[in-house]
């Protein structure tokens, strides 16, 4: 049932609050002071590594992963698409664990990854949305993240949802390993407690949204940069793009953008930057400085900091609320889904199916 929703998508984008609502719920102590998860039970300072294996959108909660994993827990994090990691056959160390992450838990090159992590003597992990799915029944352990049925084929609340539990698990492992103490755990908590709340304010800017949609909907290819953490939100933003409205789009770190691909930049490229402010806004403005120099079409999604820098130089600027670090990936997603949600409409595609894509790849 879409209830008041013109689409699927539409509808899961607006439910993200309640999702990760209830998703930070069942995984915290009832007095919000103590992450709880099943993945507790594995020794993780005894772990040298974690290899998370992932396809498409849930591998871009991957990549989110790593960052968080590494800076959080302080914990190696090896990263691969699914189809290339069950291939490659790399060897693992008897001492790591393998998370494999998916919406569907049907997907076969991840449950062929996590067969092959198994067979290598890994312990498990299966992040997953249907519990009753095949590679919930086949993970060690399994981590749900609670979204409810996802139905359009384009990921939103799995996403979002799949960021809060790998944030939590983050926190988790971090208090396992020694890296944190129990009050920075509960301020984490408390941080993530705001998501629902600043995920409804960016969701009531889905006019701004609207507008830019309307500028970007005749281009035939769209750049979406970004750097840090915002370099998988420009990843899945173009990925979202391209799945929905068919045009070619193509997400780059920031930093990467002189080493081949300004020579794309002209006028008639719109060029999404995901730019929140923090350490890297500085280093990810003198990036665009060169591309608007070039006569690039800027668009900056950023807060107000950011477009304050940018005014007038930039084609576009939408200000979303200045958030911290931990809440920058949530209230950015929500952006980039708008942004490709609102480009499907003016040009008319079909949101909740689109040619070619299945909702779940069980084929390899
Ligand atoms: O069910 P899964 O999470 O394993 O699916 C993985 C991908 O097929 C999926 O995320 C796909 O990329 C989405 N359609 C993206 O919106």
């Amino acid at each position: 049932d879409k209830g008041q929703h013109r689409h699927f998508m539409a509808k899961e984008i607006h439910e993200q609050p309640t999702v990760l609502a209830r998703a930070l719920g069942a995984w915290t102590s009832s007095d919000r002071n103590r992450i709880t998860s099943d993945a507790e039970h594995i020794d993780w300072s005894a772990v040298s590594r974690l290899s998370i294996v992932a396809c498409g959108t849930a591998y871009l909660a991957g990549h989110v992963a790593k960052i968080w994993l590494e800076q959080i827990a302080r914990l190696p994090v090896e990263l691969e698409i699914a189809s290339e990691f069950r291939y490659r056959e790399p060897p693992l160390p008897r001492d790591g664990v393998t998370m494999v992450i998916s919406q569907s838990g049907e997907t076969a090159d991840t449950l062929a990854a996590l067969r092959y992590a198994k067979a290598q003597g890994q312990q498990t992990l299966g992040l997953v949305n249907v519990t009753t799915s095949t590679i919930a029944r086949e993970a060690d352990v399994v981590l749900p993240i609670h979204a409810g049925p996802e139905i359009g084929v384009a990921s939103t609340k799995a996403f979002t949802a799949q960021l809060m539990c790998i944030a939590l698990l983050a926190f988790m492992i971090a208090r396992k390993r020694g890296v944190i103490g129990p009050d920075a755990e509960t301020t984490a908590i408390d941080v993530l407690s705001t998501i629902p709340r600043i995920l409804s304010e960016v969701l009531a800017q889905e006019n701004d949204f609207a507008a830019l949609a309307a500028q970007i909907s005749d281009a035939t290819s769209v750049l979406f940069l970004g750097r840090g953490m915002m370099y998988p939100l420009a990843l899945e933003g173009a990925l979202k793009l391209k799945e929905i409205t068919y045009i070619h789009a193509e997400g780059y770190a920031a930093g990467e953008i002189k080493h081949g691909p300004i020579a794309l930049v002209d006028e008639h490229t719109p060029i999404i930057a995901l730019a929140p402010s923090g350490p890297l806004l500085e280093k990810s403005l003198s990036n665009l400085r060169e591309v608007i120099a070039r006569n690039g079409r800027v668009a900056i999604i950023g807060d107000a900091a950011a477009c304050q820098v940018f005014g007038n130089e930039a084609w576009h600027c939408l200000a979303i609320p200045h958030v911290d670090p931990l809440v920058a990936p949530f209230a950015y997603a929500v952006a980039i889904q708008f942004l490709a949600y609102h480009t499907a409409l003016c040009r008319g595609t079909d949101v909740d199916q689109p040619r070619n894509l299945a909702k779940s790849v069980t084929v390899e």
